[in-house]
């Protein structure tokens, strides 16, 4: 099997990115991570690609400079995939438009429900009974790609945010792995 080379964007714990290492490792995972980017140099999430000795880089939007060095790993490394993993920033359009089709998100809520910040919050205060996840293409419209793949998670009585966000995040690691093999299949 030829593996799809692939980078995975990131801004904070990283736990997403970790899992989807361990996916990558196996020998029937249709990816293989060969550069992780970081918005920026504090992510926690950095030390998985140092423990798994994966290349990362730095980058930042608004220095033209780095956005060049940036596409230029990018170019080097082939990356035909990009996995945006907790990636806080928002891509320019030329950006998201040069790689068309190629870039897919994971979202804590079954979309198009609650698109955007705080979703475990909004979902408790609408006292809804279901949330999940889904994994979707990316596009210059926020949350609003076409969707690969949503997994529910119920939701308890007595959930708090850190409750549902710990559930939720489970289903996140399952949920992303499932939505790779599908969009290869
Ligand atoms: C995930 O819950 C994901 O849905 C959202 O950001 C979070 C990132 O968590 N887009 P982590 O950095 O992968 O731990």
């Amino acid at each position: 099997m030829v593996k799809k080379n692939t980078c995975i964007f990131i801004s904070g714990t990283g736990t997403n990115l970790k899992a989807l290492i361990k996916s990558s490792r196996e020998y029937n995972f249709p990816i293989n991570i060969k550069l992780v980017i970081s918005s920026n140099e504090s992510a926690k999430g950095l030390n998985f690609a140092k423990i798994y000795r994966i290349p990362y880089y730095i980058l930042n939007l608004n220095n033209q400079l780095s956005l060049e060095l940036g596409l230029k790993k990018l170019k080097e490394n082939n990356i035909s995939l990009i996995c945006l993993a907790g990636y806080m920033k928002i891509l320019k359009k030329k950006f998201i438009n040069k790689y068309s089709g190629k870039i897919i998100n994971i979202h804590p809520s079954l979309l198009p429900k609650y698109k955007g910040l705080d979703t475990f919050k909004r979902v408790l205060q609408a006292s809804e009974k279901v949330t999940g996840c889904t994994v979707h293409y990316v596009n210059s419209k926020i949350d609003s790609g076409k969707i690969i793949l949503k997994k529910k998670v119920y939701i308890k009585e007595n959930d708090s945010e850190v409750s549902l966000k710990a559930r939720v995040q489970q289903a996140e690691y399952k949920t992303y792995a499932e939505a790779i093999i599908k969009i290869n299949r």
